[in-house]
């Protein structure tokens, strides 16, 4: 109740989330995926919905049901990701990359279920389109847009792999954690992030819940978008 009746922070912002896995097609019943249970995403939307915001959740594959009160969009691939995010670009406030999306696509897809008949069987990759990438490119194009949140989950030199990655991909911030952590990453309810913006800010948060990091994320990105807006 406190939530239906509480501040409403968001009231009026767009927020575009993705979340969960991409799916690559290498059959009918194979394909290739990351791991991701979508908990992350889903925690921001859900936090952003109780603040008022008006969500889109573009969604691959997740371990579960999206949250009411959010409009979903279903995409598989990375390529019809790309597609359902680009052409809602115009019409988005604030956009959360939580995806895990697949590098790498099968270079066919096969339109009927594989027969095993080699011994040996090798599968041709080819890249797939980078998302947070093309936003930062189009808003650069185009003098303007949303504020960007990206994420970094790393095993190694989280800081550096991060700075690298907000500034490759002109972010606006850069969600980061530590996969191999304990108490953090994929199909926990809790997370470890550190956060680093564009114009150094930089914040360490403590493990805590998805929900927890959601709220503190959405107050650091209204706290720097006015900023910028000033
Ligand atoms: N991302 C994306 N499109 C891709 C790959 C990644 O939009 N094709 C986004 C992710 O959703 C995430 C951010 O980019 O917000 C970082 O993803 P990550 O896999 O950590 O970065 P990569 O640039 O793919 O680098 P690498 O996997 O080599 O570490
Ligand atoms: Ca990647």
């Amino acid at each position: 109740l406190a939530m239906l009746v509480g501040p409403k922070p968001l009231a009026g912002q767009r927020v575009l989330i993705t979340a969960g896995g991409t799916v690559e097609r290498i059959d009918p019943v194979r394909y290739i995926t990351n791991d991701s249970s979508g908990k992350m995403g889903f925690a921001i939307a859900e936090a952003a919905r109780d603040q008022g915001a008006d969500v889109t959740l573009v969604c691959g594959r997740t371990d579960a049901a999206a949250p009411g009160g959010v409009k979903v969009v279903k995409a598989e691939s990375a390529a019809e990701m790309h597609d359902e995010v680009m052409k809602r670009l115009p019409e988005t406030d604030i956009v959360f990359k939580a995806a895990a999306v697949a590098d790498y696509r099968p270079l066919r897809k096969s339109e009927h279920k594989m027969k095993k008949t080699s011994a040996e069987l090798s599968l041709e990759l080819v890249r797939n389109p980078d998302i947070l990438q093309a936003i930062g490119e189009w808003k650069e194009a185009g003098g303007g847009g949303p504020f960007v949140v990206g994420f970094a989950a790393e095993t190694t030199e989280l800081e550096k792999h991060a700075l690298d990655k907000l500034q490759r991909k002109k972010c606006d911030l850069i969600v980061a954690n530590d996969v191999a952590a304990e108490g953090a990453g994929f199909g926990l309810e809790t997370n470890i992030v550190s956060v680093y913006g564009a114009r150094g800010f930089a914040e360490h948060l403590p493990r805590m819940t998805k929900r927890a990091v959601a709220e503190r994320l959405l107050n650091i990105v209204r706290e720097l978008k006015e900023g910028m807006e000033k």
